[in-house]
């Protein structure tokens, strides 16, 4: 007899693979665990049940952090699957349903699916370059859990991106409910890429130790792996107030990029108009100057060069980057500037 874990992927019931699908229909009974994840909008309980010609048994999160009990015992005398959402090793909470079944010698087979931990890297950043991964909890009044910030430092002090993986609520019980032992529960919520953004500003202004700011390149996307998946990249400001639509949200906090993976960043900016004429591939965090170089010359520079790109890593880049700050707003200096920027342009091509 066999548990199998089997994930799902992160597109539609569509996502299942064969090994995974055969699983499903071999099982004599087949559980659904639908509050770590989702799948695609129009993805229905029904759905799935018609596709893998399965009556689905609903798990939430009383049944698996209550222990299963009843799954694993029925796993001792009969095939069982246990569906997940995305990969059954991305998140903490089937590990411990893994381990809970060996201890009582009931034979795992897992199936292997995409995951957003992997599915990430269609945002163009290295799957290689990222640091500890995050969870991000809505805040309240009284409670902002912090403790993320530390990693957010530790990856960033390494040039890693961060990945944060954010809050979802199923199932809620307001206190009065639960003290009043009332099953009411409150309506779904999903942590947007805004709201995340948004509590990552809240703690820099509180701990100050310039882990990051509103000028830091991150990545928000929605729905990955779904038809109307969404990815846009651009400075955390930028990110508080752009709509990205339907649930679920994840958000990278960008580390050094090699210029590959700037001109992948590029290609989701948010602002279309900047069009990045000095992509500098040695440290991300010069942002700021590439950027200010961009909006005042990035398209004259274009046109002139006729090049799609400039890289900026030359101490030639740094020199005139200084000189046309210090100029502070002398149009006939910053004239002479640009013209300068122009003569040396072919200096500071990779
Ligand atoms: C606890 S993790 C579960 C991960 C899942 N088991 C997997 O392997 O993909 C749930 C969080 O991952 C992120 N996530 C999962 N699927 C996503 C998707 N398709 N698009 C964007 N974010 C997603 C969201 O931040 C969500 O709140």
């Amino acid at each position: 007899m066999v548990l199998y874990v089997v994930g799902l992927g992160l597109g539609d019931e569509k996502d299942i693979t064969i090994k995974g699908l055969e699983a499903v229909k071999s099982s004599a009974k087949v559980y659904l665990e639908f509050y770590t994840s989702l799948l695609g909008g129009s993805t229905s309980v029904e759905r799935m049940e018609a596709f893998y010609g399965k009556q689905l048994i609903l798990a939430d999160r009383e049944f698996v952090e209550s222990g299963c009990e009843g799954m694993l015992e029925e796993s001792k005398t009969m095939d069982v699957s246990f569906l997940v959402v995305g990969d059954p090793f991305g998140a903490t909470t089937h590990t411990d349903l893994i381990m809970r079944a060996k201890e009582l010698n009931i034979t795992v087979k897992i199936v292997h699916n995409a995951s957003i931990m992997n599915a990430v890297g269609c945002c163009g950043l290295q799957l290689y370059t990222f640091g500890q991964t995050i969870s991000m909890v809505f805040f309240t009044d009284t409670y902002k859990p912090d403790s993320f910030y530390d990693r957010v430092k530790s990856n960033r002090q390494a040039g890693l991106h961060t990945l944060c993986l954010l809050d979802i609520k199923v199932k809620e019980q307001t206190i009065e409910n639960m003290l009043r032992g009332r099953k009411v529960y409150e309506p779904p919520r999903f942590m947007t890429v805004n709201q995340c953004a948004e509590q990552l500003l809240e703690i820099e202004d509180i701990r100050g130790e310039k882990v990051y700011d509103e000028n830091t390149l991150c990545v928000g996307m929605a729905r990955v792996g779904q038809d109307d998946q969404q990815v846009i990249t651009g400075t955390m400001k930028e990110l508080v107030s752009i709509d990205f639509g339907a649930p679920l949200h994840s958000f990278i906090i960008c580390g050094d990029m090699h210029f590959h993976e700037l001109d992948f960043f590029n290609s989701f900016r948010i602002n279309k108009e900047n069009k990045f004429a000095f992509i500098n591939w040695l440290n991300a965090k010069q942002f700021e100057a590439i950027d200010w170089l961009n909006l005042k010359c990035g398209d004259q520079l274009l046109a002139q060069t006729h090049q799609p790109k400039l890289y900026g890593n030359t101490s030639a880049f740094q020199k005139i980057y200084k000189l046309l700050k210090s100029m502070n707003n002398n149009n006939q200096q910053e004239e002479e500037g640009l013209s300068q920027l122009f003569n040396i342009v072919e200096t500071i091509s990779p």
